[in-house]
């Protein structure tokens, strides 16, 4: 049986320390850190993690606004407010919550955030800082994901990772950073064959597909790290892309879904915000 990795806690206990940061640089710079969210349109999915945000920003002590904008906003419109936030001192980060209707252009819009907001990490210039070791504002799912295969205990350096999946998210992001962290690493995804006899071999198995339940105990090496990043929602209940109850039995540490991933990308949210923070002094 294995251990739970309980990202509930950490997180609650990560975001303990951002509140006391938080109130330090008030303190002594009389400065309080400044998130805005633009939300485009009325997807509920991104109203509730929108309405997340705003619940963890006043639990740290973080200034919230959220812009919203409708369905039909223009591009140019939507660039401009941009623009204006880059321009606001008292907005440290900036978060466009994605997806965005199709008659808008992502990456031009991801493009048009200052990098020093970027808190996402989502900029060409946050991801190229990732990719050659200099990361500033990184990613939040991936950056949480590594703090929990920390809170294990286990290294990370030497060990076989496989990454199932190769979003800009979270799959390239998450690989890269076990890179960094000496993990050998593999990066599977829908076209990989064989994908059973790949994932067997991970020490540390991420899976962010987006299909809840594929991954049984089958795919996975005994004593296996397993971090589940799905969050599909199924009948109204939130479903991973790991069938949990079987896994946990061979796995060495596994995430809940919820409870795992989930609250640590908001944390992390929360932290890059504070770094952005800081860094503009
Ligand atoms: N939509 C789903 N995940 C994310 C995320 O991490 N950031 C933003 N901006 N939108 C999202």
């Amino acid at each position: 049986m294995s251990q739970l990795i309980d990202g509930k806690t950490i997180a609650r206990q990560i975001r303990k320390s951002i509140k006391e940061d938080v109130l330090a640089l008030n303190m002594k710079h009389g400065l309080t850190p400044g998130l805005c969210v633009i939300l485009v349109g009325d997807n509920p999915a991104s109203q509730v993690y929108v309405r997340n945000k705003e619940r963890a920003c006043k639990e740290v002590g973080i200034h919230s606004s959220v812009i919203h904008m409708s369905e039909r906003v223009t591009e140019k419109e939507l660039l401009e407010t941009i623009e204006r936030l880059n321009q606001d001192d008292t907005i440290h980060g900036i978060l466009v919550q994605l997806p965005l209707p199709d008659h808008i252009n992502e990456d031009s819009v991801i493009n048009a955030i200052s990098a020093a907001k970027d808190v996402d990490g989502f900029h060409p210039i946050n991801c190229g800082m990732l990719m050659t070791g200099q990361a500033q504002l990184e990613p939040c799912t991936p950056k949480g994901i590594i703090r929990l295969i920390e809170e294990t205990g286990e290294d990370i350096a030497g060990k076989q990772a496989v990454v199932i999946g190769r979003s800009n998210i979270v799959g390239k992001p998450v690989a890269l950073m076990l890179l960094q962290k000496h993990a050998t690493v593999t990066i599977a995804h829908s076209r990989t064959k064989n994908l059973d006899k790949i994932a067997q071999s991970a020490d540390i198995l991420v899976v962010a597909i987006g299909k809840p339940g594929f991954i049984d105990s089958s795919f996975v090496k005994k004593g296996a790290v397993v971090i589940d990043v799905g969050t599909t929602r199924v009948n109204g209940s939130l479903k991973g892309d790991v069938i949990f109850e079987e896994v946990r039995e061979k796995a060495g540490y596994i995430t809940p879904v919820p409870g795992g991933v989930g609250p640590m990308t908001i944390t992390m949210l929360m932290e890059n915000t504070l770094i952005a923070a800081k860094r503009s002094l």
